[in-house]
């Protein structure tokens, strides 16, 4: 019976929601540990407990990105905040950037800075593929010399195609033209390299809910000392308070002054996650997601289905295939939620009904679920293929 604010009535503590595989673009599984750090008690966020977490997950943060940068901690809002807080403090009126546009998420950046009073060349490439070191090269050398040029930026798992950008040439390019290096690492943090320091970039930004297995609500963000020097130098604030860097230095280093109340269970959470991250080791963590990959790959090819990104680009943890030919993809994707309870994603932009994306991340990659995701795509599809698909997956987890 609906209350008088339309809302069904549950009984105490019930919402009610389905089981669900996550397998989509994110969020992705989240295990039990991480739930439960989540029902933890509260203490005051400038409680000297909390305090010390706060150092525990800086350094636990520091370790995923690989850097040994001092301002390191995750903004208490999603991904898309991060992307925001790296440009908006980088960035203000009268700048230049070259953003590197391959899908959504390059596109989103583009539209950030140029609201960030900038002036945005892109370098595009069609979805699905990459940036290859000598086209941003020569972007580059068509800029006037006098181009106050501050950041080059791009997505290094671009989730929109499920293509992986090579970061090391676009660094080097960049620091040539003495640019600062931006990389959205939303969704490859935690599932495959993100070497920060190794590969020289100045500022990037992640999300909980991907690779992390965390829920959504925090952006791991990280600022190395040149793009620090380049928020000093600033001639404006930063037009966005609550994303200021240079506020929220002085609430996460150590000065501890107010800024925000920390969301608190959400820091507990990432807590935990990054923990189960460490335990299991990075490395391993990264074999992990390209063994399932492969395995999802070899079913899905076993199936007849096409993937649109070339097999040396392919991300480990998000895999775009396309809908076949006659096949209408909401329908297919209905049945796979209702019948088999699993969530995989559609296409987006000018991929819009012509891809699923299938996410494999963090503790939803398992060879249980490569399995269960190849069974109920041949089902919903009607296929005569499904035992040749997981014949086909099996020997490749076999193998590894
Ligand atoms: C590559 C990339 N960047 C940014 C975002 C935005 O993150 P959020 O949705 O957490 O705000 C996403 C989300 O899917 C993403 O995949």
């Amino acid at each position: 019976m609906p209350n008088e604010l339309n809302v069904p009535r549950r009984g105490p503590n019930e919402l009610n929601v389905p089981r669900r595989v996550l397998l989509g673009p994110g969020p992705s599984e989240v295990g039990p540990r991480v739930l439960r750090a989540m029902s933890t008690p509260l203490v005051g966020h400038l409680d000297p407990s909390f305090v010390a977490l706060m150092e525990e997950v800086k350094e636990l943060l520091r370790q995923t990105f690989r850097t040994a940068n001092r301002l390191t901690f995750p903004l208490s809002a999603t991904g898309s905040a991060g992307m925001e807080a790296v440009l908006v403090n980088l960035l203000e009126p009268g700048d230049h950037a070259v953003i590197c546009v391959n899908g959504v998420f390059g596109g989103r950046m583009v539209e950030i800075a140029r609201r960030a009073g900038a002036e945005v060349t892109s370098v595009e490439v069609p979805w699905g593929e990459v940036i290859d070191a000598d086209l941003l090269r020569k972007t580059l050398e068509a800029l006037p010399a006098s181009t106050p040029l501050r950041l080059v930026a791009c997505v290094h798992a671009e989730t929109s195609t499920g293509a992986r950008q090579p970061l090391e040439d676009l660094s080097r390019v960049a620091h040539e033209r003495g640019a600062l290096f931006v990389v959205d690492a939303v969704t490859s943090l935690g599932g495959t390299p993100v070497e920060v320091d190794a590969w020289g970039i100045d500022a990037s930004y992640s999300g909980t809910q991907k690779c992390l297995s965390c829920p959504p609500g925090l952006s791991p963000v990280t600022f190395g000392e040149a793009a620090l020097a380049r928020v000093r130098e600033r001639k404006h604030k930063v037009q966005s308070w609550y994303l200021d860097v240079s506020l929220l230095e002085q609430y996460w280093g150590t000065d501890r002054v107010y800024h925000h109340t920390a969301p608190i269970s959400m820091v507990y959470a990432l807590h935990e996650a990054l923990r189960v991250v460490h335990e299991e080791g990075l490395e391993a963590r990264f074999a992990r997601h390209v063994r399932h990959h492969r395995a999802l790959v070899a079913g899905l090819d076993a199936l007849g289905m096409k993937m649109p990104v070339a097999p040396e680009y392919r991300l480990p943890m998000l895999n775009s295939v396309f809908v076949p030919g006659g096949v209408d993809e909401a329908t297919v994707r209905k049945r796979m939620l209702e019948r088999h309870g699993i969530e995989i994603g559609a296409g987006l932009g000018p991929w819009k009904g012509q891809v699923w994306r299938i996410g494999l991340m963090g503790d939803s990659s398992t060879p249980a679920n490569v399995l269960l995701v190849l069974a109920a795509l041949a089902e919903s599809l009607g296929s005569s293929a499904g035992g040749a698909a997981l014949g086909a997956a099996e020997r490749v987890l076999a193998a590894a």
